[in-house]
């Protein structure tokens, strides 16, 4: 681990031995995941640092939630300053409090106009805590739509999804996940969703029933391979969206908030959903913090008082943190900086795979790359990574996912390329 960085004072929350931490989980915890042994001890902009003081350099990201590094300054201060100031502290929804009222309007005016075609009546957004939680608004959504604007019979809508999608763990939302392990045992599932192929237009189009009230889409794939769909096909759900009066949702909680070089991934091809979802980066990966953004004209229509709530979403640490990062990511271009490194990134990675006999495909957009293993265990790889003091994780078992913040500079991006090449070609 010669090339790996080395500081030699830092303070982290305990001076509980490695050891220590893992029997704890080991005894304590679920065993809901696989980890690597590896005890972070503290986290600054692109690195991680160990009990002994070892750096490695962060590829992943959180999967997308440290886009602006871990603890970036103007963020952390912003959180500390609410604690201190006693505004942070979750008050109920019963009152009103100026970080909500500031964060929705960030927050609704940060996308484009969503929902064009139902009138510029402005965004609505409505926040919770975790990605997921924001999922189930937008499902929600979909269905009170179907219900209330299309007619169809409650309990009978449907809305389209597509294989190999992620949108987290409830049970509803694993109903439709094409993972066996995410939802074996948990039943009964929730039903109302149809599964089709990823990119394929023809058979969504087949899907498509009077029950059908949304499509609800990743625009690019990250747990699912990070997989890219073939050009025109947001176009063409856009289209068919339109066309038969269905609610086009996109969730952009790993791929939006620029990571693929874009303020939103539907950009690259010049679509305006009628919703999207946001989570991950959106606090600057503080404080768990998401929203649904649609058209306030749907918005109005499907939330009356009562109809929802959380007891955290939208509290003021979180909108604190959230207004914070929003200008983080426009006052450093953040989506432009991922758009021109990651450009270089990956024709850099590509040199690197035309020189392996492990490598069967690159792809990816802007700082949200995959390099897929003729093996199809990228786990082997990342492990390698690893003691060569690179974060990196995989993707759907077969590809390693190089996401890492958006801040990475080029000595940054200069090792990790090295260690890639280091692993990939031997
Ligand atoms: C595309 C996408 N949707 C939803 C989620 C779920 O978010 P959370 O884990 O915050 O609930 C994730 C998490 O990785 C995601 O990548």
């Amino acid at each position: 681990m010669t090339s790996m960085r080395k500081i030699h004072s830092f303070k982290g929350f305990s001076s509980a031995a490695d050891k220590t931490i893992f029997n704890l989980e080991e005894d304590y915890g679920a065993h809901h995941y696989e980890r690597i042994d590896f005890v972070v001890r503290q986290a600054k902009g692109c690195w991680l640092t160990d009990e002994k003081g070892n750096r490695y350099l962060d590829c992943l990201a959180a999967y997308s939630a440290a886009n602006s590094g871990h603890h970036h300054p103007a963020i952390t201060r912003a959180v500390m300053d609410a604690l201190k100031g006693n505004y942070a502290s979750v008050l109920s929804n019963v009152v009103y409090t100026d970080p909500l009222g500031l964060f929705l309007s960030r927050a609704a005016l940060f996308a484009p106009q969503m929902a064009p075609r139902f009138g510029a009546h402005g965004n609505k957004v409505l926040p919770k805590n975790g990605g997921v939680e924001s999922v189930e608004t937008a499902i929600k959504t979909m269905r009170y739509f179907g219900f209330k604007h299309k007619g169809i019979e409650d309990g009978r809508q449907e809305i389209i999804v597509f294989d190999g999608n992620f949108h987290g763990r409830t049970i509803s939302v694993v109903s439709f996940s094409s993972s066996k392990k995410y939802k074996q045992g948990f039943g009964p599932l929730t039903p109302g969703f149809v599964s089709v192929p990823f990119g394929d237009l023809e058979q969504v189009k087949k899907a498509i029933t009077p029950h059908t009230c949304g499509i609800l889409v990743e625009p690019m794939q990250g747990e699912g391979g990070m997989n890219i769909p073939p050009d025109g096909f947001l176009r063409g759900l856009r289209r068919l969206a339109d066309d038969q009066d269905l609610l086009l949702i996109c969730d952009e909680i790993q791929v939006g908030l620029g990571r693929t070089g874009k303020k939103f991934a539907f950009e690259h091809e010049g679509i305006v959903p009628d919703g999207v979802i946001l989570g991950k980066a959106l606090s600057g990966g503080l404080v768990p913090l998401s929203v649904f953004i649609t058209n306030a004209k749907i918005m109005d229509m499907v939330f009356s008082k009562g109809s929802d709530g959380s007891t955290f979403g939208g509290y003021p640490l979180a909108c604190v943190a959230g207004v914070a990062a929003l200008k983080v990511f426009e006052d450093e271009k953040l989506a432009e900086k991922a758009a021109e490194k990651g450009k270089r990134l990956k024709e850099k990675i590509e040199q690197i795979a035309k020189k392996s006999v492990h490598v069967k495909a690159v792809r990816g957009k802007g700082l949200f790359i995959g390099i897929e293993v003729k093996s199809g265990d990228a786990k082997v790889f990342c492990r390698k990574l690893f003691k060569l003091g690179l974060i990196v994780n995989d993707s759907h078992g077969h590809t390693i996912r190089i996401s890492p913040p958006l801040i990475i500079n080029d000595h940054e991006m200069a090792f990790m390329l090295k260690q890639l090449e280091a692993v990939l070609v031997d």
